[in-house]
């Protein structure tokens, strides 16, 4: 007699729930070296033995942080490490992008080295990202029972909040359930890490993970931003200007979101046009050269704010001067080319003057993008 045999469908949802979590937290250090003992040890008396972890140290110091790491590391029960970067890229999130890399765990939790982020957190991170089956785990200053009591000064909560509410706006689907992208403080998954798609700039790598990973689900625990143990924030002006870069970096990740750019900042350069072609003619100018001359105005505007907020990062490939002339014939061919394109418009295609003008704006507008794409600012 034969039985017929039905083979178990394996529940994957299950299992993953089911493994034993082990985590890397990695902890990026610039000239922390007054406060790694303490860290070590509030991550000692937190982190169960059942939860196997590791720290991995991503360095910049200029200081002994190294050898006072190396030193602690003695005394601890798992396994400690340091990469010290001689040339560091990227600042903090370049560091931290530097030691997922490293990290052999499953889970990773990013975590600073001041003692700011409670340590007693980090197996519930991972707990709640194992049972909601998430890619990321958030620790938010900003839902019931967390708050940010360690941040000094109304100024810093200010910003904070200003930066929160614009990061917010820019982002509102990949931000999506994230009531903190400033947080520096939060677990993720190894396998949710799309590590050569990441570009980290500075402080906001848990930014620049949710916009560039887009980690497959996210949850957020609350926690309390503590004070600082010991030493001052690392924080800059520099660093503010470069969150903007790193803002302006991410949202024009895509050709559209560039066009609408490119577009936005050739809207305004009618205004330096207008103001020029006011007073060329006002002083006496024919209208049509003024309008020539007055053109180069709007034309040297919108290279300007290109050069400075578009494409920023791409301006490497050719010299200054190469850019300036090539942009500029760009952007006065689209002018030449217009009138000709509404009469083949009107003649060939029988379209009136004012859908022919609207319809040779938007083409003209779309071939000097993707021609100032092509042959000026390069990838
Ligand atoms: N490797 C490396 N390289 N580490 C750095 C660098 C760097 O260039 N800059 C700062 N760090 C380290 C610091 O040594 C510290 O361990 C951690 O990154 C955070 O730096 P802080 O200077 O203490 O940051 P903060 O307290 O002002 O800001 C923190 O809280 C903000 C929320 O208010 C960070 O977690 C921010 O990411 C977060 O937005
Ligand atoms: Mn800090």
């Amino acid at each position: 007699m034969s039985q017929e045999y039905t083979a178990p469908v394996p529940d994957i949802e299950a299992a993953e729930v089911a493994e034993p979590a082990a985590v890397t937290i990695v902890v990026p250090t610039y000239n922390e070296s007054a406060n790694i003992r303490e860290l070590l040890h509030q991550i000692t008396e937190s982190v169960p033995a059942r939860l196997p972890c590791e720290v991995v140290f991503v360095d910049d110091s200029t200081d002994d942080t190294p050898e006072v790491i190396r030193e602690a590391a003695k005394d601890c029960p798992f396994p400690v490490t340091v990469l010290h970067r001689d040339e560091p890229v990227g600042g903090l999130g370049g560091a931290v992008v530097e030691g997922m890399k490293a990290a052999g765990s499953d889970w990773i939790v990013v975590m600073d080295g001041d003692c700011q982020h409670p340590p007693s957190l980090v197996p519930e991170l991972v707990a709640t990202g194992q049972r909601a089956n998430a890619g990321l785990v958030v620790a938010s200053r900003y839902i019931k029972g967390g708050s940010r009591a360690g941040l000094a000064g109304s100024y810093r909560v200010a910003v904070s909040r200003g930066a929160t509410w614009l990061t917010k706006s820019l982002f509102p689907r990949r931000l999506h359930g994230i009531s903190d992208p400033m947080s520096g403080f939060f677990a993720i998954r190894r396998s949710d890490i799309a590590a050569d798609a990441l570009k980290p700039l500075g402080y906001k790598i848990l930014l620049e993970l949710a916009v560039r990973s887009r980690p497959r689900a996210v949850t957020e625990v609350p926690f309390v931003f503590q004070e600082r143990f010991a030493g001052e924030s690392k924080s800059t002006a520099e660093e503010g200007r470069r969150f903007l870069r790193h803002l302006a970096g991410l949202r024009t990740a895509t050709p559209l979101a560039r066009m609408v750019v490119f577009g936005l900042i050739g809207l305004t350069g009618f205004v330096p046009n207008l103001v020029a072609l006011w007073a060329l003619t006002h002083a006496g100018l024919h209208y049509l050269p003024a309008e020539i001359v007055a053109n180069q105005f709007g034309v040297a505007w919108n290279f300007l704010l290109i050069e400075k907020v578009l494409f920023r990062d791409r301006r490497r490939h050719r010299h200054w001067a190469d850019r300036t002339v090539r942009f500029a014939l760009l952007a006065n061919a689209d002018l030449v080319l217009r009138i000709p394109l509404i009469a083949l418009l009107v003649t060939h295609f029988g379209l009136s003057a004012l859908p022919a003008t609207a319809l040779a704006l938007v083409i003209t507008f779309v071939l000097r993008f993707v021609g100032t794409e092509a042959l000026v600012y390069l990838p």
